[in-house]
């Protein structure tokens, strides 16, 4: 049940733009709730609690507001000094200040109030209108989950600007994630998951909010249930393709550079016949095929034998990444309403890097070259820590592509356990975050960091319990802190 009337009496002490008011422990305060102070004249400050703590240093207080306080103005009892010496406090941010003139209700201030507040004013919790006047939260864009209970939305154009969800394992990233990418599909975007520890489809499939496909490479284990995803040399660039090839000799690096240029040129040729739609399963192995290539180009322009051999040797052996062969086209990802997973599960760390990173590049730049597609375009990364070594491709894509991702309609949803490894030029992109529960100081510094005034509510991220997350939505008035909706259980 919630607590009826004052919970608490304001103490006036400034720090910076925050404040302290003495808090009834009976109460259930906790950090994240909205309160309302009740100013002297007809106005009402709406605050967020940011933290809750002990405060043992009242020294300095006027003996006035003491002798207030210990007149029971709070515990509703009278202590003694000496108990009263560690009162517990709420820290809050004054977020707005409203005013009611008959039925009307309208904003008085909204910049954040700077300065202490008055001492002794009454504290009580704000109602599920004044919340509304904090955070214009609308009934419409896509669920997110619960705030106090009630069911809260994120305008679907926010998307563009990148979401972040962050905390450490098993703290319900992934169930959120996974409601998100249902969420965004069942509003009309097209979503694709890159998917590490194939959670996805089974979390989505059991949501039904949204058609769910799923897609596989490596070496298949059961070939008729999945949809096979396979990258072909006209995927790579020259340097991937040479960096994969790895150490030559000058004459087979120069067979190899003239072969794969005429390949590409090739395959270019041909998926412009058949309009950029490459069949599934249609067609030998590129492997197969790009090695007839290294043979025609060695004859006719007279490398040695032995040389031709050992290129095709290096070209074989790139076979054991199971990631080249005939599949799908990228084409079939991108598809308004569905969730496309991408499951990698089966391949080792090498393979894993070039078919996310080609992906991820190949979906951008058709995003970018087609600019007649309308609906929203929506990829989610899961470990998305694990792309971020300097030479990687997702990474590198993900820089260059994510600032200007606004202007093509397309939306990032980044997942980690490690903010603090995040390139910091990916992740100051993401212009909404949602922090679970964190353990690390690096972490839970990073967050502090994003949430700017508001950062004495990172202690909270400690102590939040599974499926609860700090959300900062892009052009937020203040940070709350949601429950995610129900996923898979
Ligand atoms: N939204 C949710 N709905 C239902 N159960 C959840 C939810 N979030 C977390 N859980 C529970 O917590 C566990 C960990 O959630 P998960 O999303 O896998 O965490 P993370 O990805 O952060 O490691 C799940 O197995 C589930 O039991
Ligand atoms: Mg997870």
């Amino acid at each position: 049940m919630e607590w009826e009337g004052p919970i608490g009496v304001t103490l006036g002490t400034k720090r910076d733009n925050e404040d302290l008011f003495l808090l009834n422990p009976a109460t259930g305060v906790s950090p994240g709730d909205i309160v309302a102070i009740e100013s002297r004249n007809k106005s009402r400050l709406l605050a967020l609690v940011t933290n809750i703590g002990y405060e043992s240093n009242f020294r300095d207080m006027p003996g006035f507001l003491i002798g207030a306080v210990l007149k029971d103005r709070i515990l509703n009892q009278t202590v003694s000094e000496g108990e009263f010496r560690f009162a517990l406090t709420a820290q809050v941010v004054v977020l707005r200040e409203i005013e009611t003139h008959g039925s009307e209700t309208k904003v008085a201030r909204s910049s954040l109030v700077q300065g202490a507040l008055a001492p002794l004013l009454n504290v009580r919790r704000a109602s599920a209108a004044e919340r509304n006047y904090v955070y214009g939260l609308t009934d419409r864009g896509v669920r997110i989950g619960l705030f106090e209970d009630m069911p809260i939305q994120m305008p679907m154009e926010l998307i563009n600007r990148h979401v972040a969800v962050v905390g450490t394992t098993g703290s319900g990233k992934t169930r959120f994630a996974a409601a998100l990418a249902a969420e965004f599909a069942a509003a009309g975007a097209a979503v694709v998951v890159i998917d590490v520890h194939g959670e996805y489809s089974g979390l989505l499939e059991s949501s039904r909010s949204a058609p769910v496909k799923c897609f596989e490479s490596g070496f298949a284990n059961d070939r008729h249930v999945r949809n096979r995803l396979y990258l072909d040399f006209s995927d790579l660039t020259l340097n991937t393709f040479l960096d994969l090839i790895g150490d030559t000799t000058d004459l087979q690096r120069d067979l190899l550079y003239v072969a794969f240029s005429r390949y590409v040129k090739q395959e270019n040729a041909e998926s412009a016949l058949a309009s950029g739609q490459r069949l599934p399963d249609a067609g030998e192995s590129p492997i197969a095929e790009f090695s007839r290539t290294v043979q025609s180009c060695a004859e006719e322009l007279g490398f040695s034998k032995q040389t031709m051999h050992a290129s095709l040797q290096r070209l074989r052996k790139l076979s054991y990444l199971g990631v080249f062969g005939r599949g799908a086209p990228y084409a079939d990802l991108n598809i308004a309403g569905q969730v496309s997973v991408v499951s990698v599960t089966n391949l080792d760390s090498v393979a894993e890097e070039l078919l996310v990173g080609t992906v991820v590049k190949r979906l951008l730049e058709e995003r970018l070259r087609n600019r007649r597609v309308r609906h929203p375009f929506v990829l989610l990364i899961e470990e998305f820590h694990r792309y971020q070594w300097s030479t990687s491709h997702v990474a590198r894509a993900l820089v260059s592509y994510a600032r200007e991702a606004r202007k093509f309609g397309v939306g990032l949803i980044l997942v980690s356990q490690r903010p603090s490894d995040i390139d910091v030029r990916i992740l100051s992109q993401c212009n909404t975050f949602f922090a679970f529960r964190q353990q690390e100081n690096s972490d839970v510094g990073i967050i502090a960091g994003r949430l700017g005034a508001f950062r004495s509510l990172s202690s909270a991220l400690y102590f939040l319990p599974d499926r609860r997350a700090v959300a900062m939505l892009s052009g937020g008035v203040a940070p709350f802190i949601i429950e995610a909706p129900s996923i898979g259980d």
